[in-house]
């Protein structure tokens, strides 16, 4: 049986560096955390701080022969950093799964929704046309989408963004990955579908102990969803605590200006209001 607090994912010392014709720069360095299971940890930071280069590290998204990556990721005690493409692509989807900010740019515009859907469980499983279908009609009926047998006839541009977000989410969670990555899950959609998509990662948290890496720049975000927090700035990590002595008691400097410079997340009845 896996421990309570064991890790489920581990960054150490990772940096990476992006090689130009004027010389290698440091994107970020010095990044440090842990992830253990079921839990959130929110990753906060201005534009430009790092936030997508450390999670596509994770995900051992960079194009290697532009980009160093060094230091270790660990999922379960396995090392990633450095992994062949071909082992990656088999953790990618299915271990660990990754949330996009832009839906469309996660779907190929001319097939079908159900065609990507049901490829992506196939890839990954052994399982036939008809049952992977089954699987990817009960996921969008757990994420509430309605209708999902006529849904998986439409293509990508006949669903809103907060609809393909809603199946993106379906996608992450249908082989139970260990870890969703989300960067930016909810800043392309209105008020309603942002709480729709944030009940949901939550509600896959508790149903499957799924480990969560959230990516926001909203801080009403985090302090609603997370249980850790890490803060980046310049491509460090200037803060790391837990969400309520973050908000209660931030430490650095940058930290205290996102708090002060926030959208305050007012009242429990009415998340995300802004205050005047
Ligand atoms: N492929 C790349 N090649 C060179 N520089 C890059 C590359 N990708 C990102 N960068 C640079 O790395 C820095 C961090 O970018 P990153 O996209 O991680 O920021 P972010 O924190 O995700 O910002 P945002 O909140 O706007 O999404 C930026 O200065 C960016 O220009
Ligand atoms: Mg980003």
């Amino acid at each position: 049986m896996e421990k309570k607090n064991r890790n489920i994912l581990s960054v150490r010392d990772l940096q990476v560096q992006v090689r130009t014709k004027e010389g290698s720069s440091t994107l970020v360095q010095n990044i440090n955390f842990d992830i253990k299971k079921g839990e959130i940890l929110g990753l906060v930071g201005e534009s430009g701080s790092g936030k997508t280069v450390t999670s596509m590290s994770v995900l051992q998204l960079h194009d290697r022969k532009s980009m160093d990556i060094t230091g270790s990721i660990t999922l379960h005690d396995r090392e990633l950093n450095g992994l062949e493409n071909k082992e990656m692509r088999k953790i990618r989807g299915k271990d660990i799964a990754f949330i996009m900010q832009n839906p469309m740019n996660a779907f190929t515009p001319v097939f079908t929704i159900g065609h990507q859907f049901i490829e992506t469980i196939r890839s990954h499983t052994s399982l036939k046309n008809k049952q992977a279908k089954d699987l990817a009609t009960d996921m969008m009926e757990s994420v509430n989408l309605p209708d999902p047998d006529k849904l998986l006839k439409k293509y990508p541009f006949q669903l809103s963004g907060g609809m393909l977000q809603r199946v993106m989410i379906a996608m992450a969670a249908c082989l139970k990955p260990s870890v969703i990555i989300a960067d930016e899950p909810t800043t392309a959609l209105d008020l309603h579908s942002q709480l729709l998509v944030l009940r949901l990662l939550d509600k896959i948290r508790s149903k499957y102990g799924t480990s969560i890496l959230l990516i926001s720049h909203d801080l009403g975000v985090i302090s609603e969803m997370a249980d850790n927090v890490i803060v980046m700035k310049q491509g460090r990590i200037v803060e790391t605590a837990n969400v309520y002595e973050l908000f209660d008691n931030p430490q650095h400097e940058y930290t205290k200006k996102l708090l002060r410079t926030r959208p305050t997340l007012y009242s429990q009845k009415q998340p995300y209001t802004y205050m005047l």
